[in-house]
């Protein structure tokens, strides 16, 4: 059987949120309602049915959300690695590389977001890993210009994506949850650096765009980014 592997994504520094309750060491370890982020985030995915993780770290913060991660799940399936430069979201995927084997299906979160519903409540996994291609996850926000913005055919076929457009083309916020066939790692090494010199994942999501094989689920309920102080207050009071 095709194994989906969780990858999530957690060496961002989030400095809108140093300081913040006197957090002075990593976003994905400050505490959302007594629990450190990263441990909420696992929680989520457990309850979304997934159960192999990868993790991928900050090289300063390593061995403290190890031993944190360890200390909540002493039993899980849990693997590290580090990201040692911050060059962008592709190439914080890419970091998980070798424990990504063919025929696998890789499951991609940014771990700062967090969702009312399941995104994935309505999909069958076990025929995504067969039909290969890739699926993103989009929301319909009314500041559709401070994300990824996808552009939709009436079969939810992904046309395309842009990354912060100045005149987005649909109200579509791409979120930070996607799927990907074995492909994927193959296509990040293709990836060039953005303007903003980082590796994108709407470039990634373009390539299967390009390919024809870009899916679009559109997520009911709320979604949170928790990447500033005031996201992380609306969070809290969302999961109380
Ligand atoms: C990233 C992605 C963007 C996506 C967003 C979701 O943006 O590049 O496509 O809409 O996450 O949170 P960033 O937060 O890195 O600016």
């Amino acid at each position: 059987m095709n194994k989906i592997k969780t990858v999530i994504a957690a060496g961002g520094l989030g400095t809108r949120l140093q300081g913040f309750r006197g957090n002075d060491s990593t976003k994905i370890l400050l505490e959302v309602d007594g629990s450190p982020m990263i441990i909420r985030q696992i929680e989520q995915l457990i309850n979304w049915g997934l159960n192999e993780f990868i993790i991928i770290t900050n090289p300063s913060f390593d061995e403290l959300i190890k031993d944190v991660v360890s200390s909540y799940f002493p039993e899980k399936n849990i693997s590290f690695s580090i990201q040692y430069e911050q060059k962008g979201i592709s190439h914080a995927l890419m970091c998980a590389k070798e424990y990504i084997h063919s025929g696998d299906t890789v499951f991609f979160i940014l771990g700062d977001n967090f969702f009312e519903h399941s995104p994935v409540k309505n999909l069958n996994l076990e025929e995504i890993s067969v039909s290969k291609g890739a699926h993103i996850f989009s929301y319909k926000v009314v500041n559709p210009e401070e994300f990824g913005v996808a552009e939709l055919d009436s079969n939810n076929n992904v046309i395309s994506i842009e990354e912060k457009p100045d005149k987005p083309k649909s109200n579509q916020a791409v979120v930070g949850v996607y799927i990907y066939d074995d492909t994927v790692m193959e296509k990040i090494t293709t990836l060039q650096p953005s303007a903003r010199g980082e590796y994108e994942v709407t470039d990634l999501n373009n390539l299967y765009i390009q390919d024809g094989k870009c899916k679009n689920v559109t997520i009911e309920g709320w979604w949170i980014d928790a990447g500033t102080p005031d996201r992380i207050i609306e969070l809290e009071k969302k999961l109380t």
